[in-house]
Parts: structure tokens; sequence; C-alpha cells
């Protein structure tokens, strides 16, 4: 068997032309576009793709979009003054301060920051709270862009088991969240779990935000099980790869995410989602 590819690129492509019909009918009824700025600190050269590519998406569904580059010498102090100023301006209704942030700048400080219906990178300690309690508002962006993913497989998710592999606060622990507010029965592994391979033998869903390039061998995949692939690995002769093994995996899954072109592409278009949604919350 070779497992059926999600498209993350084509999926997200439909998200965000949902996003832009909406903005769209926003407009025509009166209302301002949602407005969206995005904060980045220094000059890390993957986060200038990311915060570039937000920026552009942004702008392609007609929404009121800032970019703000501050040098890496800025203070926590005059970071923490500008979220003030954009927390109270109106036509904002996202802020998004690109991490990593440099070493002077706490990040929980920053992140408890920013007004939590402004927050749509979703987090804010009240959002993945609200996440845990299942009453979600705005959800993390990575996990809710695979949640949609999920959904276009068609297969029902209830008392399946999954596996997450990562702990980080943006995307393994949210993404525990979200499997089990959809009723699966959830894992987190990470660096100290013990027998990992016989846990993911044993998973219907496999999601990897490990970081390490192609972690997740071919044989620990059940078989017909959904792979969700996070990592996003740069090799040294410049190419991408994932946290899985692609090719061997493939055989064996029912469904897999590329890399490029998988997961990626559904945390732009999520976040376009959660700013939308942002600007619903402010207007209402
Ligand atoms: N750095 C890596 N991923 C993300 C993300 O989703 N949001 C923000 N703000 N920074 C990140």
């Amino acid at each position: 068997m070779t497992a059926q590819i999600l498209d993350g690129k084509a999926i997200a492509a439909d998200v965000r032309e949902q996003v832009q019909i909406q903005v769209a009918q926003r407009v025509a009824d009166g209302q301002r576009p949602a407005g969206l700025v995005v904060i980045l600190v220094g000059e890390n050269p993957a986060s200038q793709v990311y915060v570039r590519n937000k920026q552009m998406a942004c702008e392609k569904v007609g929404f009121h979009s800032e970019l703000l580059r501050l040098p890496a010498s800025t203070s926590q102090e005059e970071l923490l003054t500008l979220i003030d100023e954009f927390n109270a301006r109106a036509e904002i209704d996202g802020i998004l301060v690109q991490l990593p942030l440099p070493e002077q700048i706490d990040e929980e400080t920053v992140t408890e920051r920013i007004s939590p219906t402004k927050d749509v990178d979703g987090f804010h300690p009240y959002n993945i709270g609200r996440l845990a309690l299942r009453m979600p508002l705005l959800r993390p962006c990575t996990p809710k862009g695979v949640m949609t993913m999920l959904a276009r497989t068609g297969v029902d998710l209830v008392g399946r088991d999954a596996v997450i592999i990562g702990q980080s606060n943006i995307v393994g622990r949210p993404m525990f969240l979200e499997l089990l507010a959809a009723r699966c029965t959830p894992m987190v592994c990470h660096s100290r779990t013990r027998d990992l391979a016989d846990k993911i033998r044993r998973a219907d869903v496999v999601v990897a935000a490990v970081g390490v390039p192609r972690f997740v061998q071919g044989d620990w995949i059940k078989p017909g099980a959904i792979v969700i692939d996070v990592g996003i690995n740069r090799l040294e002769d410049g190419s991408l790869c994932g946290d899985v093994d692609y090719d061997a995996a493939r055989e064996t899954a029912g469904w897999i995410t590329p890399v490029p072109g998988g997961v990626g592409p559904m945390t732009v278009a999520t976040l376009l989602e959660n700013t939308l949604q942002a600007a619903e919350l402010h207007a209402g």
C-alpha cells in the first residue's frame, strides 16, 4: 500500500480563499478588513522567511498588515511598550511576535503582554487554558492547521490512539489538547520517553515535531496510520526534509504529509483564520 498524500499546499489555498471571501464580505458590509501586525526582533534567517510569508499572505487576502522589524539589541521594555500600543489600536486585531526572541527578552513575559483577544498565535496562557478546558477561543496555528488536515482525510478520529513526538509549547502540548478534544487518545513523547518505536507502532495517528531530520523510521509506522510531519529541517545540500523518513513511511502509512508542502502552508493559512476570528471578536 502507498499512502495518500495530505496536500497542505492545496488545503491551505482553500482556507486562504475562504478567508479572502469573508474579508471581502466584511468590507462590502462597511466593516474594516482584519488587521495584523507582525513583529520581528533581530535577524534570524528562518524567522525572516516565515515573517515575509505571513505578511504576503495577509496582503493577498486583503488584511490591513504591518511589519515591524526591530534591531536585535531591542530591550524587553521597548518591546512591551510597543505591544501596549498595538493592544490599544482599534485597527489591529492580531499581534504576532515571531519567536525565538533575543536572549535579553523573556518570551513568557512578552506572550502574556499581548491582549488575549489579539493573541492570534494562541500562545497566551488564557488561550491555552481555554483550549485545555474545551472552551477554545484563539487556538495555536500549527496544531489547529493539523486538525484541519486530519478532517480532510475523512477518518473518524474518535477513540484512535495518537502519538505526538515533541513536547514544545508551540506544537506538542497544544496538539495533545486538540487531539484530546477530538476524542482521540493522545500521548506526548519526548527525549526521555522509553520504547518510543513501540509506542509509535501502536499509533493510528503520528504527529512528529522533534526537529531531527528523518527521525521517525518507516518500520515504526502502523499500516494505514495517518502520519503528520511538522518538521522542517534544512540539510547540508540546502534541501528541506521532515522529521519522518518519508519515502519509507509512505509505503506503510494510510495518509502522510510531505515536506515541504504539508503542515508549513497550513500554519500561515490558519494564522489568517485566527486573525479574521479576532476581528469578529472585536466587532462583536
Ligand atoms: N516561531 C516558530 N513558529 C512560530 C509561530 O507559529 N509563531 C511565532 N510567533 N513564532 C514562531
